[in-house]
């Protein structure tokens, strides 16, 4: 199976984690997108969406599933969402697709959290994958310095600008040994809006594609 074979194999098992006559939060990426395809086959088994990106919403308002403001919602039954990276512990590296902040948002208003990966994506150590961190424009330089203090090598991500009007800083070379206390310092450096570890609030499910099938890990 190619990855992306995996990818739509895990987005068509997480339709089973849809409950009925809720709405459900819904993430970005490739991973994502196939989960969208696949949710439009239910769409009239649900109330409607959170969006996590601009592009995720376009795509589901394709289909035709409704897609609400999250503040105009009370209750997010289950947030589906890939990532870049995972552990053993459900802890996850996202952002790749420079979403994370609206992920994060998603996912910490949502009841359960379904990761959806194809099995290249489980790793013993997070950070092969470079991390992404939001930052707000005029603190580019200040942030950058404060994660090269913390050892990591951060890479502008030129011309990139997020659906909040922010800029990307890509960490790269880090080992993540410790990745609750690498969020919350990436957290504490001022002009920094989110970074894409999701350790303090990690998945609750992992769902794997793979050549014999989908892996559940919880
Ligand atoms: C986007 C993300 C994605 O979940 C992550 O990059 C994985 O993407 P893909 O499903 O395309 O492999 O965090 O910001």
């Amino acid at each position: 199976m190619t990855p992306d074979d995996k990818k739509k194999q895990v987005a068509l098992a997480a339709l089973d984690y849809v409950e009925v006559g809720t709405i459900i939060g819904v993430g970005t990426g490739s991973t994502a997108n196939h989960f969208i395809d696949a949710l439009a086959s239910i769409k009239h088994k649900i109330d409607g969406t959170v969006a996590s990106s601009e592009a995720t919403a376009k795509r589901l308002k394709s289909h035709g599933i409704p897609v609400f403001d999250l503040n105009t919602v009370d209750e997010i039954s289950v947030y589906i969402d890939g990532a870049d990276e995972a552990n053993h512990h459900l802890h996850l590296t996202k952002g790749g697709g420079g979403a994370l902040t609206r992920e994060k948002i998603v996912a910490a208003v949502s009841k359960k959290f379904v990761c959806i990966a194809d099995d290249s994506k489980l790793v013993e150590i997070l950070g092969a994958f470079p991390l992404p961190v939001e930052v707000i424009p005029m603190a580019r330089s200040h942030v950058g310095r404060k994660i090269v203090e913390l050892g990591g090598q951060p890479v502008y991500r030129d011309g990139f600008v997020t659906d909040n009007g922010n800029i990307i800083l890509d960490i790269y070379h880090l080992q993540i040994a410790e990745p609750v206390k690498l969020e919350t310092q990436l957290n504490q450096i001022t002009g920094v809006v989110t970074n894409g570890l999701f350790a303090i609030k990690p998945a609750d499910i992992l769902l794997l594609g793979s050549d014999n099938g989908v892996k559940v890990v919880d």
